[in-house]
């Protein structure tokens, strides 16, 4: 059950397999436990497949035929090992069928005994295996884009599959919740197929959405449209994207990660620069509601929290926050007046977007403040407000999560009547991070950085909205430094987390200098008198910091600067530790499993 990356290429060029190698290189961050590749040669269908990052591959080693379909994949694994076996593409006993996957199928078991019953042998654990060979049993009785249609008439749960066959120069893919889209080549009868654009921009800007239930069949250099629920052919248009190869790319960055968190001296400038029209619309949606709920996970969903509190400060409005995969649970209380505002950089979260289905179900309206503007959340959203904070390619989110407290913050601003001082009052937080962002700074925490590298154990302490950035800073630096560390409200310390702090202790303090100030202090003294280290993150200096990290003071944005030295923190842990910042153990950019 992968969520991984989709790369297809059918045209005239005979270099479909590196073709397809390279655009998987830019979709790695995605999923990259192993990776592979199948084409179409005169003989049928060749398949190569490797275990460990497609980024280290280089393309003169490997032995490639000349071809011009193929496809590949890029692997995160959920169900099957990580090795060769169970990466992708999974094929059939004579290579008849090749296929990729991305996604949940989740009645895979009971149809591959049914399979098995019918005398197929199987070779990998996976879900995605069961799929090629259910074509090809389909295939006994039906042509291959009908054996496609009726295979996926039986699979539960989310894909996004590309499938080969061995006698046709065709390609065949379709969706169902798991991302695919169709880059348009500049050549009559050139496409390329693939779970985000970056992967082909180098190629081509022109793009056909496909929307979930919907098939696409490449054949004899002509793309066709299937509309699986409505059995008909449907029309797409091509839409002219215009993104810049440059902005997905590292430039001169050693990592994505320090080069998207350098970039939040521009993205919170687009953050805010919504139409006004955004921006009434969904506070009208608010001020009509009766329940409004923040969704999201993981970092998305930090946000979501810090919303409630920003909600309650500004706009003096009583909003709830609960993660997409605990979403359901309050499925009692959804109505036609409540209005769901799902957070997400990808859109393309699995929890988030079946928090979603749940709401929709019950004709809850819903918002989406995204960034991919391609995605299934923005897809399917009532009301979508587009963080505009270009590609996001380490797994880490940086540059996304201020922009998406940026845009809340604007949000609650306008549901008090006041979107233009919200706006000035971003502008200056866009302005201030904009001076703080320079080599000495980074330089400054790099002192503490070396300092605490092999610490076993840190914590971070907020209140207020600075309570749910605790937790964010604790995500950032569990995930690209691994070392265990955990967010608490300050207040919450002494009911019992307190007896883990021991001699030396790092403790980061996140300060506001607002009505939170005095008492994020003193808890952060009591840490002090039971010998912890305290890192203060604040505008001011306090006695009680043995390392001070200054950020500029400015009020009720303080969410959004208190992240960034955490983010910076977080990264260089990283490099000292020698992780790989980008690409994080276990994890992947898009989690598109439950
Ligand atoms: C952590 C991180 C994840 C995501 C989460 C939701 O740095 O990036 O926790 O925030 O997986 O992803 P999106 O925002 O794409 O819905």
């Amino acid at each position: 059950m992968p969520m991984c990356g989709i790369f297809t290429y059918y045209g005239q060029k005979n270099t479909a397999p590196n073709i397809v190698i390279e655009g998987l290189k830019k979709l790695e961050y995605r999923g990259y436990d192993s990776w592979g590749i199948a084409y179409k040669t005169d003989e049928g269908l060749e398949i190569y497949k490797e275990t460990g990052k497609i980024g280290d591959v280089k393309i003169k080693d490997l032995d490639l035929e000349h071809s011009n379909i193929a496809i590949g994949h890029s692997r995160w694994a959920t169900h099957g090992g990580v090795n060769k076996k169970n990466a992708h593409p999974h094929f059939t006993e004579n290579k008849e069928i090749a296929l990729v996957h991305n996604g949940i199928f989740e009645n895979y078991l009971e149809i591959k005994k049914y399979l098995q019953k019918k005398g197929h042998t199987f070779k990998s654990d996976t879900d995605t295996e069961v799929i090629a060979h259910l074509i090809e049993e389909h295939a006994k009785t039906h042509n291959f884009e009908d054996s496609v249609k009726l295979a996926t008439k039986e699979i539960e749960g989310r894909y996004a599959i590309v499938v080969l066959s061995k006698d046709e120069d065709t390609v065949i893919a379709a969706r169902k919740g798991s991302p695919l889209i169709i880059g348009v080549g500049e050549t009559k009868g050139e496409y390329f197929i693939a779970s985000d654009i970056p992967a082909f921009l180098k190629h081509t800007k022109k793009v056909i959405y496909l929307d979930d239930n919907q098939m696409i069949t490449i054949k004899d250099k002509t793309a066709k449209f299937f509309d699986m629920e409505k059995v008909e052919e449907v029309e797409k248009r091509i839409i002219e994207i215009d993104w810049d190869e440059e902005s997905a790319e590292k430039g001169d960055f050693p990592h994505f990660m320090i080069k998207e968190i350098t970039e939040q001296k521009d993205t919170l400038q687009r953050a805010i620069n919504q139409t006004p029209e955004t921006i009434e619309k969904i506070a009208k949606a608010i001020e009509k509601a009766k329940g409004t709920y923040f969704v999201g996970c993981g970092t998305a969903g930090k946000v979501g929290m810090v919303g409630e509190y920003l909600f309650a400060k500004i706009a003096k409005k009583h909003t709830n926050f609960t993660f997409g995969s605990e979403f359901s649970n309050y499925k009692n209380f959804l109505t036609k007046d409540t209005l769901m505002i799902a957070i997400s950089q990808s859109g393309e979260t699995a929890d988030t977007l079946e928090a979603i289905e749940v709401a929709q179900e019950k004709g809850v309206k819903v918002a989406a403040i995204v960034n991919v503007e391609s995605s299934t959340m923005a897809r399917i959203a009532d009301i979508v407000i587009p963080i505009k904070a270009g590609p996001e390619k380490a797994v880490a989110s940086t540059k996304a999560t201020t922009s998406q407290l940026a845009v809340l913050t604007l949000i609650a601003y306008a549901c008090d009547g006041g979107v233009n001082i919200g706006k000035q009052q971003l502008i200056n937080t866009a302005g201030q991070i904009n001076d703080m962002l320079n080599p000495r700074y980074e330089k400054h925490i790099m002192d503490i950085a070396k300092k605490i590298k092999n610490v076993e154990s840190m914590y971070i302490i907020g209140r207020g909205a600075n309570y749910p950035i605790a937790l964010e800073a604790a995500i950032k630096l569990q995930e690209v430094s691994y070392i265990h560390a955990e967010g608490f409200a300050g207040g919450e310390l002494k009911h019992g987390p307190i007896a883990l702090i021991s001699e030396n202790t790092p403790v980061i303090a996140l300060v506001a200098n607002d009505d939170t100030k005095r008492e994020i202090i003193s808890n952060a003294t009591e840490i002090k008198a039971r010998g912890g280290y305290i890192i203060g993150v604040a505008p001011e200096y306090n006695e009680i910091f043995d390392f001070w990290i200054k950020v500029p003071d400015v009020g009720v944005t303080s969410p959004i600067v208190n992240i960034i030295p955490i983010q910076i923190l977080a990264y260089q842990l990283a490099v000292l530790r020698k992780n790989d910042p980008d690409k994080p153990r276990n994890l992947a950019k898009s989690v598109t499993v439950k």
